[in-house]
């Protein structure tokens, strides 16, 4: 079949680099795609969010499936307008993908359906949102409600440094509208994974588990960021665990959506915090997370098409996932600046390098400029490798990275280090 992915990141080029293995898949097409894309899949340059251009583009290339991989345009409503011209599509209606657009929505809905979450209320008043600030007390977590790339969650350390994040956000500062409203909530401590869910329906089938390193330096220190870097599987998500989030989280989210009326197929993102008192959910995303998804597709053994397509064809029952048992891993380099400003347009060299040292390179921020790759955005390349330990995977990532030739790129040094804690602990 011909497949036609949405978007042009990291995510997307793990997406398109899987579906191409897979035996039920002869073509696959990617709009905008990116260099690396490439490699994989025919390029077409419309953009992810041009819903129109998307739009005419299945007409034009009638594609068995198409697999929308960023939120913005779920959020848009393009995969409503391409189901509604008899289009199978893997990724959720609006009205489901308010789950990841609202904050406010996605507490409130949490609320309503028992799963468990941080203590929290929504404020569009600074004054009411700083008297609510000094009720909790110092750290609490700040959090603009609309869409924000990853950036919108301030964990303050004061109430002070709170309070100046509210009003930031409020008067539409720092994230524009999605800032108008604020989450406020209690800090959570503990340990966080990422668990996915392909759905389709009341059919919730999980996939490995995954753990990201939001925040941009070592040591979990710094600013947050769309990921720095994820492995797969996540030690602490245990067999329990997983149940319970499947159980507790998953299962009642996806039946207050239905309850709706809103039909969730695509990915199912629960951010959760292994914390003293139980599993609590951090968050919803509507799509593969981005890093998650370099070390999943990496891990996955079945046949990615036939699989995305089940679900889009509501007859996902009964399919199963088959994975490599070993671990994997991704580094993300960012450009030096981000999740601030950044110089674009630098060249880097050394990526084929990095591969042929065992990785595979995900593009994620790249454009091609005078026949080189150069930087375009805050996230570059998703350097991965899979290993018999998560420190297998991680050494031959970062002996690859020594290869890499770009002076303005930055990485983390220390991705996967709770899992190599552990590995070395038993
Ligand atoms: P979110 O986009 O809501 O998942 O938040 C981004 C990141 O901020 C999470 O991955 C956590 O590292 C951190 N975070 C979010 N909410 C909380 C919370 N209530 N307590 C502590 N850290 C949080
Ligand atoms: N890596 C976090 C996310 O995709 O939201």
């Amino acid at each position: 079949m011909k497949v036609l992915v949405v978007g042009g990141g990291g995510r997307e080029h793990a997406l398109c680099w899987k579906l191409k293995r897979s035996d039920s898949v002869d073509e696959v097409i990617c709009a905008p795609g990116n260099p690396g894309i490439k490699r994989e899949a025919r390029c077409i340059n419309i953009g992810a969010e041009d819903i129109d251009g998307l739009m005419q583009l299945a007409r034009d290339e009638q594609p068995k499936l198409v697999v929308v991989g960023p939120e913005v345009p779920l959020v848009l409503g393009l995969a409503d307008k391409l189901r509604a011209e008899g289009f199978a599509v893997f990724g959720p209606d609006q009205a489901a993908a308010e789950l990841e657009g609202s904050k406010s929505f996605s507490k409130a809905l949490m609320d309503e359906a028992g799963v468990p979450t941080a203590l929290f209320e929504t404020h569009t008043d600074p004054d009411q949102a700083e008297a609510y600030i000094r009720q909790v007390g110092a750290p609490i977590v700040v959090k603009a409600s609309g869409l924000a790339a990853g950036k919108g969650v301030i964990v303050a350390q004061t109430e002070e440094e709170a309070i100046e994040a509210a009003r930031d956000m409020l008067a539409g500062n720092s994230f524009g509208d999605a800032g108008s409203q604020v989450v406020i909530e209690e800090f959570l401590e503990g340990e966080e994974a990422s668990c996915l869910f392909i759905v389709s329906g009341d059919t919730i089938l999980p996939l490995a588990s995954s753990q990201d390193h939001k925040a941009l330096l070592d040591g979990d220190q710094g600013p947050n960021t769309g990921g720095m870097g994820a492995y797969s599987p996540a030690p602490c998500v245990t067999d329990a665990v997983e149940q319970e989030v499947l159980e507790t989280i998953a299962k009642p989210i996806i039946a207050a959506l239905q309850a709706r009326g809103a039909n969730f197929i695509g990915t199912l993102y629960a951010g959760v915090m292994l914390t003293k008192n139980g599993l609590k959910t951090l968050e919803f995303n509507v799509r593969f997370g981005d890093p998650e998804c370099q070390p999943l597709m990496s891990r996955l053994k079945s046949d990615l098409g036939e699989v995305l397509l089940a679900a889009a064809e509501s007859r996902l029952d009964g399919v199963s996932l088959d994975w490599d048992s070993r671990k994997a891993l991704c580094v993300v380099v960012s450009s030096d600046g981000y999740p601030a400003e950044f110089e674009k347009g630098q060249t880097i060299a050394g990526i084929d390098a990095v591969e042929q040292a065992g990785t595979t390179v995900f593009h994620a921020g790249t454009a091609e400029k005078n026949g080189h790759i150069v930087n375009s955005g805050g996230r570059v390349l998703g350097v991965t490798a899979l290993g018999e330990t998560v420190q297998e995977a991680q050494q031959t990532v970062y002996k690859a990275l020594k290869n890499l030739d770009w002076d303005g790129g930055f990485y983390r040094k220390d991705i996967g280090y709770r899992a190599i804690e552990r590995e070395q602990n038993s």
